[in-house]
């Protein structure tokens, strides 16, 4: 289950991503907001954060405007490791090496196509499992 999150800046784009999983067949539950009238990003950020972080859905993804505003805040919860990827080199690296479970994109930087793909890179890649890699997400917590 994809926890899906975003503010007005990217509710466009959250449209492309829905119509996007529900072609891929994938299930997600939407936290909203659920329209282009001006609303605080945190809110939205932080129920997809708690979302993440307890269990109740595998993944995130975030969008507002930049995607800035919206990773900082869930990455303020234990357990989130929420990655900002405007490409999908860092979007592959992010699940291989810190295994990210927030993917955050920025709708007024990142094109829809483009978008699209960071999504099912994002989605597709597996974490690596690597010894080191282990190591060092456990010491993001510490
Ligand atoms: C909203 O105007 C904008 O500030 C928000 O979408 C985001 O970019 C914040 O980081």
């Amino acid at each position: 289950m994809i926890a899906l999150g975003c503010d007005h800046g990217g509710y466009g784009l959250m449209q492309d991503v829905i119509k996007h999983l529900e072609e891929r067949g994938m299930e997600y539950k939407n936290y909203g907001c659920y329209s282009e009238e001006s609303v605080d990003y945190p809110v939205y950020a932080k129920k997809v954060a708690h979302a993440v972080a307890d269990g109740e859905c595998e993944r995130g993804i975030l969008i507002c405007g930049t995607g800035i505003g919206i990773s900082i805040t869930a990455n303020k919860v234990p357990g989130i490791r929420a990655a900002l990827c405007g490409d999908c080199f860092s979007a592959q690296a992010t699940r291989e090496h810190n295994d990210a479970n927030i993917l955050a994109m920025g709708a007024r930087v990142t094109g829809p196509g483009l978008a699209l793909k960071i999504v099912d890179t994002f989605l597709d890649t597996p974490f690596s499992n690597d010894e080191r890699h282990i190591r060092r997400i456990k010491m993001i917590e510490e």
